[in-house]
This record gives C-alpha cells, sequence and structure tokens, in this order.
C-alpha cells in the first residue's frame, strides 16, 4: 500500500465536512465538538510519536484495512495454560529440541483480549524461557504501550516454542508439531484479536504464500478470532520507515478491540 508524505492529506484525521455553505451554518455547539475532535485526534498523534522518539518511529498516515467476513464463534474453553504446558511437557517432538536451551510456552494474561504470535525464540528468549525479552521485545513492548496496553495484559507466544539453531526459520515440520500446542493457547486464551507478527507467523497460521506487504492490515480468522498481520518488530528495527504501517496495523488492531470495527 503506498504510504502518502505526512503532510500530504490531513483530512485524514479530520471529522468529514459539508459544502462551505452548509459548514458556515453549523451552530457553535457542533463547531466546538469539531474542534474538540481535532484536539483529541492531534493530542493522539502527539502521544505515539512522543512514545517512538526514541525508537524512530516517524509521522505516518491512517489506513483503513480491507473488511472480511465475521469470525465464526470461537470453541469453547476447555482447558487452561497450565494443563497445555504439563501437556507439552520437555517437548522432543521435533528436531528443534535437541539444540533448545528453554522450551518458550508463552507468557501474559491467559484472559487477554490481545494475542501477539511471533516466528520463534531467539537468544535471549531461548536462555530466559520468555517470548520477546531481547531487543525486537522492547520495541514490541513500546508497540503494545502506544495503543494502550501493557505486556502483562496481553498474551505473548510464537509458531514454535524453541529456537531454531543459528536463529533460521522454522520448517514446515516444525511449525507443525507445535501447532497443536499454539491452538489450544489460542483456544485457551480465546482472544477478540491475534496479531501474528512477521512473514513467517502470518503464513504459518493462515497457510498462505502471499508476502506480509500484502497481507498485512488485513483482518483475517483464526480459530474464531480476527488476526491481523503486522510487520515483525525485528524487521522494523531493520527497517524504520515500515514503522508507520505498523501504526496503522495498531490503530486497526485498537478499533477492533473497541468493537469499533468488524
Ligand atoms: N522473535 C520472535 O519471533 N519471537 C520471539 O520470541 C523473539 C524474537
Amino acid at each position: 500500500m503506498p504510504s502518502k508524505e505526512p503532510d500530504a492529506d490531513d483530512s485524514a484525521v479530520l471529522p468529514e465536512r459539508g459544502a462551505g455553505g452548509a459548514s458556515r451554518a453549523k451552530s457553535e455547539a457542533s463547531t466546538k465538538d469539531d474542534r474538540s475532535f481535532v484536539f483529541e485526534q492531534i493530542r493522539e498523534r502527539l502521544l505515539f510519536y512522543g512514545s517512538l522518539t526514541s525508537l524512530g518511529f516517524s509521522r505516518e498516515t491512517e489506513v483503513e484495512a480491507p473488511k472480511q467476513k465475521p469470525a465464526p464463534a470461537a470453541p469453547a474453553r476447555n482447558e487452561t495454560l497450565e494443563e497445555i504446558r504439563a501437556d507439552l511437557g520437555e517437548c522432543t517432538r521435533c528436531r528443534l529440541s535437541e539444540k533448545r536451551t528453554t522450551i518458550v510456552f508463552g507468557v501474559g494474561n491467559p484472559k487477554a483480549e490481545l494475542m501477539f504470535i511471533g516466528e520463534g525464540p531467539g537468544h535471549e528468549e531461548d536462555r530466559q524461557g520468555l517470548p520477546f525479552v531481547g531487543a525486537a521485545g522492547q520495541l514490541l513492548t513500546k508497540i503494545i504501550q502506544a495503543i494502550d496496553l501493557t505486556r502483562e495484559q496481553v498474551y505473548i507466544a510464537n509458531v514454535v516454542k524453541c529456537r531454531p539453531p543459528n536463529n533460521r526459520e522454522p520448517e514446515p515440520d516444525e511449525v507443525e508439531a507445535c501447532r497443536p500446542f499454539l491452538d489450544r493457547q489460542i483456544d485457551a486464551v480465546r482472544p477478540k484479536v491475534i496479531c501474528a507478527l512477521g512473514r513467517v507467523s502470518a503464513l504459518n497460521l493462515l497457510r498462505t504464500d502471499e508476502g506480509i506487504t500484502r497481507l498485512r492490515g488485513r483482518i483475517f480468522s483464526y480459530r474464531g478470532c480476527k488476526l491481523v498481520p503486522t510487520y515483525h518488530p525485528a524487521f522494523l528495527l531493520r527497517n524504520p520507515g515500515k514503522k508507520r504501517e505498523c501504526w496503522d496495523d495498531m490503530k486497526l488492531i485498537r478499533r477492533l478491540l473497541q468493537g469499533a470495527e468488524s
């Protein structure tokens, strides 16, 4: 999706207005409403840019994502994350178990409305047994905070729970070995929205070969949840110019969480 220059179309953040004559005839009250709307939009933007300045986020414009069919009803929640973790045990279901230090099961609110799913643990995650605790994780924390949430309020997991050697991408059979456990985690948490972080997460969850550039910012369905792919934080660290699109995706997710979009 081509991005516009920041100031090219500020109407994207302004309320809709009628023709010149009609808007002049507006009452004082509605002019006041318009003003507070604009101030609120400006305030929100400044807060977001302020929170991300140190990470190199830049100004961007609003982009409406294409809509998809409503997600089917979520399956009944019938097991806990603890039970799933116990069932996983000291997993040796795929070759990733041979080189891992720690299984990175997932972390966060067991009743989260928003779940992030990344690719797989890196070096620091493998060491600590927690997802997204390295450099990419720090950016993910900022992204979560940018939509007024905390890491503790969301749930974070990966498509594979063991670190692929040398940070290579997980192989399809490794993803499939791990998938039943991830699916059970999703069914247990039953989030409103899943955010797939990056190409590997999105294409494995959606079983597609479309690129992340085409997938991001769109609403899909996975196990009765809405799923929105966006760029992986590690990719954003290497390509800071893409943060503007990530912010668009996060605003879409926020609207979905608020029920303002379906
Ligand atoms: N990258 C991922 O995809 N997952 C992690 O947990 C850390 C980095």
